[in-house]
């Protein structure tokens, strides 16, 4: 956010602008066409009396149709008419960036810019920046408002952008505004039937064969966009509002988030699009210090209702069970503990408590500086909670001091969770994806960039591509999550995130949990299939979720592939995949030779050949396959899994068998050549 020293600053640049520019002769009638570094997706921009609108074509075919740009404000007239083309500048970027972590370590920012200043023909004068960029993957666009004498303080009442796509082809969406926020079930229906706003990203499989994805990148200070027909049929952003039904209120110089439209040939394609890290900036300081990790917790035996998170005999988070689990952290290999429910607030109606929740208190029978000590002893990060229940203000009061308080008992690592149904701030209720939701997650993750602590944010605002520029952030839910198993979530749901919820970044979906058949979270799944999560649902931070028993004494032949498996890749192929009916991808280890295959499949089994050709030339490679056994189906035998290994090189196929809500997992150690 601009400090004001900044804001000053670019108020002269932009008044010296204005002395410059004068009253620009009106130019009507424009068109500026931009293609992408290889061509085929092309952005055509019309202002035509006035009138500004884009349009996007790949190999020639529609992808959006003519498009509004445009505002609404409280007290001004609205921005988008009588505009006049001051001055247009492009330019080409081909650059290559390393990311902190990832599915990739290096990333191609690739595009050809087209930057159109414009001014007001009326007496009102105005100007704005419209700033497109074309990728190979697709379009992103946003407005950049400079500061000017009239119009320093806006109260915008409506963003105009549309996405004319066309209307029968099949999405993929959530519905926006509801209380569980992000975590509902994906609807495949007609775009022409989005009457009621969704959730981004929307993916569409259009009529003419390509897959597009309406998205947005670096959403900071503003409403998250949703989506939704208008009355006119065409589909348009809904910024979510405050509780006043402003959209958001700013200070010039402001630039709106980016307008993201990813394009593919293919669902697989549409899954390999690094456009919105692209469209966000790269760090300002240093964050070497970032570590992904993988992480037990005391929080499954609270869902399956051995533990409590509240305090009494059963209490989950005491200091003889956080001991326990460290110490078989350390016999597992695993580097991290998630504590739920150690602190003040959970006794009684915790829903209710986060008005007054404690972040600092822990229960009487948790010792958390005892906790944190033996953890650092056996080297384990221990991963703090903090439940706010969404009561913002409650948590911002305490946040200084909340972190300060991990940071000071070597605590590295935050989930903080924001699970009411709305957002209590400034003592009104607001929606978690409002401009005052935003503001609020960004600065709890800037404070813990300050004390040099990661999050693992559950009910979260969704995934822009902001970890480029906080890494710290190193992953969050913002999805249904296996803490939906038992009843609520069907095998397709892990098919249809990697086309949708994937797209905005990483997930922390809670896998590993090998008590399938347990009564009271009955999975929708194998148990293979719980492996392939972990290569198939990438996440800076990635959980072991069940029981240390259930690894140890029951399945620590299966469980060898968790400890084996990285968070953190060198790069990733997706392989093949329907969305909502099967999805494979092979990545590679950020830190050794190895690649990890992961595949899952709907309700129906599947068989799949997954081709190695990406493997070294001349290098064998031991191939450790978790596969599901024949017998196996989610329903009536979800423990059935086979172990193999076998020996491969690039000219190899694999044949593997999912059965119905399975998977597959496997390891390829590269051999030694000597
Ligand atoms: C919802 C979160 O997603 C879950 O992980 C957490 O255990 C509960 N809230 C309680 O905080
Ligand atoms: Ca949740």
């Amino acid at each position: 956010m601009a400090n004001y020293e900044n804001r000053f600053f670019a108020l002269f640049k932009g008044l010296a602008l204005l002395k410059k520019v004068g009253k620009p002769r009106p130019v009507s009638d424009v068109e500026k066409i931009v293609s992408s570094p290889d061509s085929r997706v092309k952005l055509k921009i019309t202002l035509r009396q006035g009138h500004l609108s884009y349009s996007i074509f790949k190999d020639g075919s529609t992808i959006i149709g003519t498009s509004k740009l445009g505002f609404k404000f409280k007290n001004f007239t609205p921005l988008g008419d009588h505009l006049a083309l001051v001055r247009a500048t492009e330019k080409s970027v081909d650059e290559t960036w390393e990311t902190v972590w990832g599915e990739e370590h290096f990333i191609r920012d690739n595009y050809n810019e087209l930057t159109l200043y414009l001014s007001e023909t009326t007496k009102e004068n105005r100007l704005f920046t419209l700033r497109f960029r074309v990728f190979d993957g697709g379009v992103g666009f946003r407005y950049e408002l400079p500061p000017q004498p009239a119009f320093s303080r806006v109260e915008i009442e409506d963003e105009l952008t549309e996405f004319n796509v066309d209307l029968s082809s099949d999405s993929w969406s959530i519905p926006a505004y509801q209380p569980d926020r992000y975590e509902y079930n994906y609807e495949k229906k007609p775009v022409y039937e989005l009457d009621r706003p969704v959730h981004t990203p929307l993916t569409i499989a259009l009529k003419n064969n390509y897959y597009i994805s309406l998205h947005e990148a670096a959403l900071y200070n503003y409403g998250e966009m949703t989506l939704k027909l208008d009355e006119w049929k065409a589909l348009k952003s809904d910024i979510t509002p405050l509780s006043d039904g402003i959209k958001a209120r700013v200070e010039l110089p402001f630039n709106t988030p980016w307008r993201l439209i990813m394009i593919a040939d293919s669902p697989i394609g549409l899954t390999k699009n690094h456009v919105m890290l692209n469209l966000n900036d790269p760090p300002v300081e240093d964050f070497s210090w970032v570590r992904p990790l993988k992480f037990l917790g005391i929080w499954w035996a609270m869902y399956v209702g051995e533990w409590t998170w509240a305090s009494g005999e059963r209490h989950g988070a005491s200091t003889s069970h956080a001991l326990e689990y460290i110490d078989a952290c350390r016999r597992l290999g695993i580097k991290g503990l998630l504590l739920e429910g150690w602190n003040d607030g959970w006794d009684g109606d915790w829903l209710e408590n986060g008005r007054t929740t404690n972040f600092l208190r822990p229960m009487p029978d948790c010792d958390l500086p005892g906790i944190a000590a033996y953890a650092a002893k056996n080297g384990v990060s221990l991963i703090g909670h903090h439940e706010t229940v969404g009561f913002v203000d409650n948590y911002e009061a305490q946040l200084d001091s909340a972190y300060k308080y991990y940071a000071s008992l070597g605590i590295e690592y935050i989930k903080p969770g924001y699970a009411g149904s709305m957002m209590s701030i400034q003592g009104n209720r607001e929606f978690h994806h409002s401009q005052l939701g935003v503001l609020h997650y960004q600065k709890s993750l800037e404070l813990a960039a300050k004390y040099h602590i990661c999050l693992d944010v559950h009910e979260p605002i969704k995934g822009t591509g902001i970890e480029r520029t906080f890494p710290n952030l190193l992953t969050r839910e913002g999805a249904r999550g296996q803490e939906y198993e038992g009843g609520a979530l069907s095998p397709s749901h892990a098919c249809i995130l990697p086309f949708t919820r994937l797209l905005s970044g990483g997930m922390d979906y809670t896998p590993g949990i090998f008590d399938i058949k347990n009564d009271v979270k009955r999975l929708s799944s194998t148990l293979a299939r719980q492996l392939a999560y972990y290569v198939t649902i990438p996440s800076g931070m990635q959980m072991a979720a069940d029981r240390p028993r259930f690894y140890e004494e029951v399945n620590p032949d299966v469980f060898k592939f968790i400890r084996d498996v990285p968070v953190n890749w060198e790069t990733s192929h997706p392989l093949m995949g329907k969305i909502g009916e099967y999805y494979v991808v092979a990545r590679k280890d950020r830190d050794s030779d190895d690649w990890f295959i992961g595949g899952v499949t709907n309700e129906n089994a599947h068989k799949v050949r997954v081709s190695l050709d990406y493997l070294d030339d001349g290098a064998s490679y031991t191939a450790e396959i978790y596969r599901d056994h024949e017998t196996a189906h989610f329903r009536d035998n979800p423990l059935g899994i086979k172990i193999e290994t076998t020996t491969v090189t690039k000219q190899n196929f694999l044949d593997i068998w999912m059965a119905p809500g399975g998977g597959f997992a496997i390891r390829l150690k590269k051999n030694n050549t000597e």
